[in-house]
């Protein structure tokens, strides 16, 4: 597809239709809209626009669809699969002006809000009336509910609550051509047809521009228990937590990190974290609910677990702000890999029981490529990120070889029953791995559910299947 170059006439009609103060064409802009938190790719667009209305969404792309122009619709840009990468330039369709709660219908346990909405303003706004929006991605500070929606984003606690897609009743949602849909409708149970709410979800921005999300709430937990659980064996703890869920336990987390995950975090935040040398895997596991005695019981069911797999300890975070800086460093892995290193980010999701057979594939494929990797994730959902670091490597090694070790990963996911993203999405990074759990019939279905909305591909082209 030739996508046309943004000319003076089509300035013009933007800034007639959104005022000037509206459209960026300066290069200060444009780099600021070329990048996510992927890798270190750089995509320039040619024009940033940043619309305040559903209306003027419609306008901008009933205009780009009429002019073959491309759009990519943009959130926070945390992503890391490079999903908001203007790969075709054009327009970078900039949702931070869609940063308002419309209301919280605290009757119906649901809340109408805008796309360019923070995760943790959500959470917080709904949990002043005693309601809970569970979906908690490391990145909550500062990552968009639309970015959450356009790839179903997880975090810890989906182990519990599920991902983003389980919470979404509603969107609306503006079409390549202009025009405007609710996908669904608000409530909590659809039998309607085809589903395009779920159909848009993770989706990725190629289906259409969310501007209206309707969520999901429930009541919220009065409290949390948090236990940290060092190993000397990587692999008993990923048998640990296959054992904490048959012995009848519900965590509403349960990580895995290994100890250089604590440690380039630790690093990057200046804080210490004493890290014994046997140590060679933490599970970060986290109990909540109403009654202190129940959720007492249920951790020492957890403890007892993880002490007949092997565990060295299980400390207990005793204050609010223990929790809170266990789960900063938690959260800052991801942050710290890139801070600290070159590095490529995995997304492997394989049934939970499979999780010892994933993380002693990845390592042995690791050892046999010789590359380091960072394992670290949702061990409770058989969600392991692996980030695989540079270090020495040559660059024809990371740019080319590597493909290779990681087609060797991803096959591993598929005979144990996973695939190659639980949370981060397909992007422009993992698109060329897709064959490798898809057949081509699979591919050829969403290109043609694609095409059903999308005719002319204007909507983030170069994304998720292969163009
Ligand atoms: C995390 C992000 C990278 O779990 O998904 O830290
Ligand atoms: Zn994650």
């Amino acid at each position: 597809m030739e996508y046309t170059k943004i000319t003076a006439e089509h300035i013009s009609y933007f800034q007639e239709i959104l005022g000037a103060a509206y459209v960026h064409a300066d290069i200060e802009s444009l780099e600021n809209h070329s990048k996510d938190h992927t890798e270190d790719l750089v995509f320039l667009p040619e024009l940033v626009l940043k619309p305040g209305t559903t209306v003027e969404v419609s306008k901008i792309l009933s205009y780009c669809n009429e002019h073959t122009i491309a759009v990519t619709a943009r959130g926070a840009g945390t992503g890391l699969s490079g999903g908001s990468l203007p790969v075709k330039g054009g327009v970078s369709l900039s949702m931070t002006r869609f940063n308002k709660i419309h209301y919280i219908d605290e009757k119906n346990f649901q809340v109408s809000v805008q796309p360019g909405v923070i995760n943790e303003a959500l959470q917080n706004a709904v949990r002043e009336k005693g309601l809970f929006y569970p979906v908690d991605p490391a990145s909550k500070g500062s990552c968009f509910l639309g970015g959450n929606v356009s790839l179903s984003s997880g975090g810890p606690r989906a182990v519990k609550y599920g991902t983003t897609r389980d919470y979404v009743l509603n969107l609306e949602v503006v079409l390549a051509n202009g025009e405007i849909i609710e996908t669904g409708a608000n409530t909590l149970k659809y039998s309607t047809g085809y589903n395009l709410t779920h159909l848009k979800i993770g989706s990725e921005g190629t289906l259409g521009v969310i501007t209206n999300i309707i969520l999901k709430l429930i009541p919220a937990p009065k409290n949390t228990l948090l236990m940290l659980a060092p190993f000397a064996s990587p692999e008993q703890a990923c048998e640990a937590v296959n054992h904490i869920f048959l012995a009848g336990a519900n965590p509403s987390a349960c990580e895995f990190i290994e100890p250089d995950g604590f440690r380039l975090a630790a690093n990057m935040l200046q804080i210490s974290f004493d890290i014994p040398e046997e140590v060679q895997a933490y599970l970060l596991i986290e109990v909540d609910g109403n009654e202190m005695p129940h959720l007492m019981d249920e951790c020492e069911k957890i403890s007892e677990v993880l002490y007949q797999n092997q565990a060295l300890d299980v400390l207990f975070a005793e204050t609010a702000a223990q929790k809170e800086y266990f789960w900063k460093l938690r959260r800052s892995i991801g942050e710290a890999t890139k801070y600290n290193n070159t590095y490529k980010e995995e997304d492997t999701v394989v049934p939970r029981g499979t999780l010892p057979e994933l993380f002693k594939g990845v390592k042995e494929i690791g050892a046999r490529y010789g590359f380091r990797s960072v394992c670290y994730g949702h061990a409770g959902d058989g969600n392991l990120h692996v980030n695989i670091l540079k270090d020495q490597l040559s660059d024809e090694f990371w740019n080319h070889t590597l493909d290779q070790a990681i087609v060797e990963i991803f096959t591993l996911c598929k005979k144990l029953g996973g695939t190659i993203s639980g949370e981060h999405g397909i992007g422009l990074v993992q698109q060329k791995f897709m064959p490798v759990v898809m057949p081509a019939i699979n591919l050829q279905l969403m290109k043609a559910i694609k095409l059903a909305f999308d005719p002319k591909e204007i909507l983030n082209p170069g994304k998720v299947y292969n163009s």
